[in-house]
């Protein structure tokens, strides 16, 4: 089967379409293929497979432990091991986000099923974030590579749901280096004022978004996109109407590994309490139940 893989390269960032696979029937050695493929890529795509619930969930199982949205509820689908979105509830993800980068442990791989698509539009972009974060200058790396940032599931109106990873998050089996922060998920840099924090931010999630680091990919029903959460970010663009439901199994992963341990404390408001203040609260909220935690 191996053999008879076509890889085609989609854009100079990331992504490949790979045909002569059927992910149904995957073996043991095409999956160590795909896997391959992936590390290279980042991204892949596999037109008209056309899964059953159980095909998909099996081909979750190539690539490790999947699990059930922590949050959401699937509109339609009784299967809760498979995730659903429909853009008719709202499911439309048209913020920059790894899946997940709010839990410990955030997804490392997604696999994704185009079960209903518009005509025209609902296209989705990935962001190649290896190439993102080397692309920086050298200041701007070391700062990054000394900072963390605090992520939360708000998004899910569930802003307790929260988690502090490194902004710089190493591949631990090749070391190479890429930025983990958010435009969905990540409130704020644990180690600078709110405005600071924002500012940086504001500037790592247009420089994510640049097109030289970026995929975009226009579905058809039946395509199965497998991709490596931890080095790419994705982004749904919100000019479609009509229906667009996608079902996904989400393969859990391991904690990120920064580069070293934060190279400053968490940040401190000196003086008074003031207006301003409540900027921190959310930080505050977290470091105190980290402390409690500590002492308990
Ligand atoms: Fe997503």
């Amino acid at each position: 089967m191996i053999d008879s893989f076509e890889v085609r390269r989609l854009s100079g960032a990331l992504g490949a379409e790979v045909s002569g696979v059927n992910l149904a029937e995957l073996d043991e050695s095409s999956s160590r293929e795909v896997k391959k493929l992936l590390a290279e890529h980042l991204i892949l795509f596999f037109p008209d497979q056309a899964l059953s619930n159980e095909q998909q969930l099996s081909l979750g199982e190539h690539f490790g432990r999947s699990e059930a949205h922590p949050h959401l509820e699937n509109p339609s689908l009784e299967e809760t091991r498979i995730f659903e979105l429909a853009a008719s509830q709202g499911g439309i993800a048209d913020e920059w986000h790894s899946d997940l980068s709010f839990l410990p442990e955030p997804a490392l791989f997604s696999i994704f099923q185009m079960m209903k698509c518009p005509e025209v539009g609902g296209d989705t972009l990935w962001s190649n974030l290896q190439l993102a974060f080397e692309e920086l200058s050298p200041p701007m790396r070391d700062l990054c590579q000394g900072l963390t940032a605090l992520h939360n599931a708000e998004p899910h109106r569930r802003p307790e749901a929260m988690y502090v990873h490194p902004v710089v998050r190493m591949d631990p089996e090749t070391g190479r280096k890429s930025l983990f922060v958010n435009e969905h998920f990540t409130r704020r840099i644990v180690e600078m004022s709110s405005e600071e924090s924002r500012l940086l931010l504001d500037y790592l999630r247009g420089w994510i978004a640049s097109p030289r680091f970026c995929l975009r990919y226009g579905w058809s029903e039946g395509t199965v996109a497998l991709w490596d959460n931890r080095f790419t970010q994705h982004f749904v663009v919100n000019d479609f109407e009509g229906e667009r439901v996608i079902q996904r199994v989400t393969v859990m992963g391991d904690q990120p590994m920064g580069v070293g341990p934060p190279k400053w404390p968490p940040y401190r408001r000196r003086g008074r309490a003031s207006d301003t203040s409540r900027h921190d609260d959310l930080l505050k909220k977290y470091l105190r139940s980290q402390s409690e935690r500590g002492e308990a």
